[in-house]
């Protein structure tokens, strides 16, 4: 990493940004420190979020504005706009002592408001130059509405597809992990972290949350060292090769100790071994969580986690409320304190924060910058990249655009589910459905839809996947009513498009499942469509690998299209009408069924069962 050039006058600095090296340390902030209190100092370590609009963890902080004004604040998330953002900035800037801007965070995970695929689908456009584009994009985007700490790129290796977050990140290979990391990286972060549309990153989450037991949200972790730096750790550690400015902890334990208390990963595997040099901040209230580790009371696990090495304390105030009375008791020193706020302020002062707080908000630039055509374009472009055809029977697509076409199934016409999970800063309002897309590529086709079956008739299973919307709704209709209509429209069409599949929030975070097929009312479905005769291609939506055995030993087309973003009817019809030959390919493995689990390509050979041809002597 090159040297960070330094200027004297405070708030204002000319240099362009390269991350820190070695022990350097930057003036303006070394001053600013000299000037603060304990309690300034405690402040800043302190993430909150007043909710609306991003809708996350299941704590919300209270008194923000009280507490910003208080100086007891370092970083927001959940506010957006530049309007709502300069509110914001001028309690921190207009009312506290030292006037030191907060940071202003968001999960940007694929895309702002542009949403593009989930990360599973754009890994398997295997598409370095496009995945750094869509990156540059999002930034440009969030900044324009305000926003400069992005909390992604999220890098955690999954080989289980039963854990619903497997969706968030790049599949099961290090290597690709890696790469994707670092186009992420240098995506959002740009050559010049102080220009007005690039954004600090933040790779999480650190570390092997993917390999939570049994693919079990937040569960513990437990795995040998070897796996561990072979497999797990490459992708983090390609982030903070490619100069990610900060990292989150995860929930998980590695050895026995939760990432966030964990003093062998935070400081010396992050820092001394890889030489990290940002900030690293805790998951949503992953230090209070502590506490149900077994690792004390909130003071305790607080204490723990500065000095473990964590900087800034998400959501759950515990440093707020508890670092003071532990420097009176002298179990962590103002020094700790003091190291911890340093990192925070650096990344302020080389996010050009304090050159101008409010270099973010240029009431002008959302509708200039946010959900262009342009944005739009690149993220139908990256959608139709992520597809996989995993298997073309009778070479049946694509379809030709004047064709007699049944488009069945509860995916077809369904808005609210073509963002796919952690897209909060999307909305569904903005996406082309796939009934839509076909109008719109195909307008000579004759297409008749039917929506054929529920995603689920599972109503208590329905209102789980609806906790951000309406993602299930199950119709009021029979369902053998629903089936019918669709097998109907089937005969009388040359070919079924049927768009099956899983609802949105069918994964993401808290959204594990043990079974990973098909639902059974959609199973029906298909049963039923393949039954006429009639050429049937499927359509499957998902967020993880699904276990298909059943529908892909049919003779069917079988298209792969993850969850497409906000482009997503028009990049399945471009696939569909064959405008777009389908170029993407797995990036983790697809089980039979969930009894061979974990599965993944790199696994180690062993002598047995031993193999067709004789033992060498
Ligand atoms: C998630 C993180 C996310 C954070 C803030 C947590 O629940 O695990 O990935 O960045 O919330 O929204």
């Amino acid at each position: 990493m090159k040297k960070l050039l330094l200027k004297s006058t405070f708030f204002c600095c000319l240099w362009t940004f390269l991350p820190l090296s070695g022990q350097e340390r930057i003036p303006e902030v070394e001053t600013l420190l000299g000037k603060m209190t304990l309690e300034e100092k405690i402040g800043q370590l302190n993430l909150l979020t007043p909710g609306g609009g991003v809708a996350t963890g299941a704590v919300v902080s209270e008194n923000v504005e009280a507490n910003i004004k208080a100086g007891q604040v370092g970083g927001l998330f959940g506010v957006a706009g530049p309007e709502k953002v300069r509110l914001a900035q001028e309690m921190a800037v207009g009312h506290t002592r030292l006037k030191i801007p907060l940071l202003i965070g968001a999960d940007v995970i694929h895309g702002y408001k542009t949403t593009y695929p989930i990360p599973l689908g754009v890994s398997s456009s295997w598409d370095m130059g496009l995945i750094e584009e869509a990156a540059r994009m999002a930034a440009v985007e969030a900044t324009a509405d305000g926003i400069m700490w992005n909390f992604s790129p999220m890098v955690d290796i999954a080989r289980d597809p039963r854990w619903g977050r497997i969706a968030e990140g790049a599949g099961e290979d290090p290597y690709l992990g890696s790469a994707i990391a670092q186009a992420m990286v240098k995506g959002y972060q740009g050559q010049d972290l102080k220009a007005p549309n690039t954004m600090l990153a933040c790779v999480k989450h650190l570390a092997l949350y993917g390999a939570a037991e049994a693919g079990r949200d937040y569960h513990s972790v437990d795995m040998s060292k070897i796996k561990m730096f072979n497999q797990y750790l490459p992708p983090y550690k390609a982030a903070i090769d490619a100069g990610v400015a900060s990292v989150m902890s995860s929930f998980n334990d590695i050895d026995g100790v939760p990432a966030s208390g964990n003093k062998w990963l935070l400081t010396t595997l992050l820092r001394d071994r890889w030489g990290f040099e940002g900030f690293a901040v805790s998951d949503y209230t992953s230090v209070n969580e502590m506490v149900a580790h077994g690792l004390g009371d909130l003071q305790a696990v607080s204490s723990l986690a500065l000095k473990a090495g964590l900087d800034m304390d998400m959501v759950g105030e515990g440093f707020l409320t508890t670092l003071k009375k532990s420097v009176e008791e002298g179990k962590v020193s103002e020094e700790e304190i003091t190291r911890a706020c340093r990192r925070i302020l650096e990344a302020k002062y080389i996010a050009g924060l304090f050159d101008d707080p409010y270099r973010y908000l240029d009431s002008d630039r959302p509708k200039k910058e946010i959900l262009t055509k342009e944005n739009r374009d690149l993220a139908r472009k990256l959608a139709t990249r992520s597809f996989v055809l995993l298997k073309n029977h009778n070479q049946l697509l694509p379809l030709k655009k004047d064709a007699k076409i049944a488009l069945v199934g509860p995916l077809a016409n369904s808005r609210n589910n073509m963002l796919g999970t952690w897209a909060p800063t999307g909305n569904p309002k903005w996406a082309v459905t796939v009934l839509e897309g076909f109008q719109n590529v195909a307008p000579t086709a004759s297409v008749t839809h039917k929506k054929g079956a529920n995603i689920t008739d599972d109503v208590d299973f329905a209102k789980k996947v609806n906790v951000f919307g309406p993602r299930v709704q199950i119709d009021d209709r029979p369902s053998e009513v629903l089936l019918q209509e669709a097998v109907e429209a089937a005969k009388e069409s040359d070919v079924v498009v049927a768009v099956v599949g899983e609802a949105t929030e069918m994964s993401g975070e808290a959204a594990s499942r043990t079974d990973i097929s098909i639902p059974n009312s959609q199973k029906k479905l298909i049963r039923a469509l393949v039954a006429t005769g009639k050429p049937v291609a499927l359509i499957l939506m998902s967020g993880r690998p699904l276990t298909i055995p059943e529908e892909f030993n049919m003779p069917i087309a079988l298209l792969q299209v993850w969850h497409p973003g906000v482009e997503a009817g028009n990049a399945i019809a471009d696939v569909v009408f064959g405008d777009y030959n389908p170029s993407g390919k797995l990036t983790t493995t697809w089980p039979q069924n969930v009894g061979q689990i974990p599965i993944y390509h790199s696994i180690k050979n062993t002598g047995r069962p031993a193999p067709h041809e004789k033992f060498q002597k």
